[in-house]
Parts: C-alpha cells; structure tokens; sequence
C-alpha cells in the first residue's frame, strides 16, 4: 500500500478558532479524520504531522524518505513565505509533494503571494479551504495510481 504523508505547519493546530472568516470553523482533527476516512477509500495509508517548528517540519521530511512515502501533503502556513529550508528539505529526498492553502493567498497580503515551495510543488492549491485536503489526496492517489500527468 502506498503511504502519504500530510503535513501541517504553523497555526493550523489552531483551525477552528484561527481567523474562522479566512480559513472556517473545522478543526485540524476534524481535516485530518476526514482524509484518513478518503484514504481508506482509496487505498492508501496516511500519517498526519503538525507543526509550529520549522526544524521539525524538515525533520519529519527527511524521515518520510526512510519511511518510503509516496507523496507529502502540506499546507506549511507562514513557512511558504519565509522557508528556504523546508524548500531544501523537499529538494534533498525527491518525495513529490502538493502544497495546499485553505485561503486564497492570492487574494490577501502581497507577502503571501510568494512561495518557496511552490515553483519544486507537484501541483499547488489555494482557495479551496479546507475541501483543498480533500481534493488534493484525490490528485495525489490518480498520481500513485499511474493517472496521466494534471
Ligand atoms: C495558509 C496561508 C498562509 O499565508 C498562512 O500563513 C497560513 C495558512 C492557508 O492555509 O491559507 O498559516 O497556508
């Protein structure tokens, strides 16, 4: 079977009281239980990872290539503006990765606009809110499956 890896990073342990105007009233347990039930469906095991740490967002990297992950989920928060290291982190174990925002950065503060992640991501989603977990672990079982390319 094989395993995909969501991550989370900064502030996200705090969906549901976060900001409910920009990023809704589900929780981070609430996300993450409903992907683990989409990934039985499609026949893939999950591990769910947050955290506020950058270190332990490249950390938990790097152990996803020991582990043999598949594919990475992640919505790295404030780390997609700030992180060459989590960009290094990608770069170092070639585990492809889709990188997910429930807001529109877009649409907000022009410090949001760039990522460093995003130019290395597989596919990137933004806008969705939290249905994009959803519709990105979809992207990423098509991709496993051997589905032709986006
Ligand atoms: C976010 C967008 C980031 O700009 C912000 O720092 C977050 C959440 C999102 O999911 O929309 O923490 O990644």
């Amino acid at each position: 079977m094989k395993s995909v890896l969501v991550l989370n990073g900064p502030n996200l342990n705090l969906l549901g009281t976060r900001e409910p105007q920009i990023y809704g009233s589900a929780t981070l347990a609430d996300v993450e239980a409903s992907l683990r039930q989409q990934a039985g469906h499609l026949g893939l095991s999950l591990a769910c990872f947050q955290s506020n740490h950058e270190g332990a967002i490249v950390d938990r990297i790097h152990a996803a290539r020991t582990e043999g992950v598949s594919f990475i989920l992640i919505n790295p928060g404030a780390f997609t503006h700030t992180s060459v290291a989590i960009r290094d982190a990608f770069a170092g174990v070639a585990i492809p990765f889709v990188e997910v925002h429930i807001s529109n950065v877009h649409k907000r503060e022009a410090f949001r606009h760039h990522s460093y992640l995003s130019d290395i991501a597989e596919a990137v989603m933004a806008g969705f809110g939290i249905q994009g977990y959803g519709l990105a672990l979809q992207f990423i079982a098509a991709k496993l499956a051997g589905a032709p390319a986006k």
